[in-house]
């Protein structure tokens, strides 16, 4: 698993982490975000919609009631996201990420997230494959690849989706782009340093984060994954 490009990106640089609110107490997300403040490096949001994944949870208003100093990541698990990325954006986001598999001109997407004034980001479920969105690459800010099926916290990760990380981070360091791996599921003490190793900028933690007493250690335990 330890490859010479993997040491290299171990070294360089210390992957971000995204405390997914999923895993948060709801009746005080505004708390929530504030406790985690000050050791992460994003807030994740994860919008559903109950058509893509089985399962529901906010939509643009409750995310312009939600302030932070960092970085707004917000991962639409939703259908024909064009018709809610402009309301997404002035809610807040910083980044928005759409799915590939909903998308029928993802380019198109792609430069409505940007028009927005926001990063754009493109997901990847485990069973949809690097070479779909290859092309988009030097079009996105962010890959997000899912390392469990989205909908639901809590979840194992899936060890194929490392194999998909690794082929990402080749591609992007050989034709030197700047998108930003990010990595999403099933990401806790135990899994932090394999995705690290396999190349992620951010991962996305939820119940690694959330279910824990102490949030700010953590995190720390998942940017110290050795
Ligand atoms: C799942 C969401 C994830 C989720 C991760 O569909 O996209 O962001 O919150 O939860 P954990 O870290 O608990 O697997
Ligand atoms: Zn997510």
């Amino acid at each position: 698993m330890t490859t010479k490009r993997s040491i290299k990106n171990k070294v360089e640089k210390t992957m971000k982490i995204a405390p997914s609110i999923l895993s948060a107490d709801f009746s005080k997300l505004g708390e929530e975000i504030r406790a985690v403040e000050d050791s992460a490096d994003l807030i994740h949001v994860d919008v559903m919609d109950g058509h893509f994944v089985p399962n529901i949870t906010l939509g643009p208003c409750v995310l312009a009631s939600l302030k932070s100093r960092l970085p707004m990541d917000v991962h639409l698990m939703i259908e024909s996201p064009e018709k809610f990325i402009d309301e997404f954006a002035k809610a807040g986001a910083d980044y928005i990420t759409i799915h590939a598999e909903v998308c029928n001109n993802l380019k198109a997407c792609i430069n409505q997230i940007k028009e927005a004034g926001c990063k754009a980001g493109v997901s990847i479920k485990p069973a949809t494959p690097v070479s779909d969105i290859i092309d988009i690459l030097p079009y996105l800010d962010l890959i997000l690849v899912m390392t469990v099926e989205p909908g639901f916290g809590g979840q194992e990760l899936i060890p194929a989706a490392l194999e998909k990380i690794q082929m990402l981070r080749k591609h992007i360091d050989t034709n030197n782009l700047k998108t930003l791996i990010e990595a999403d599921g099933g990401i806790n003490e135990k899994t932090a340093r394999i995705v690290a190793e396999a190349g992620v900028d951010i991962a996305v933690a939820g119940s690694a984060v959330y279910n824990k007493q102490d949030y700010k250690q953590a995190i720390l335990a998942l940017k110290n994954h050795n």
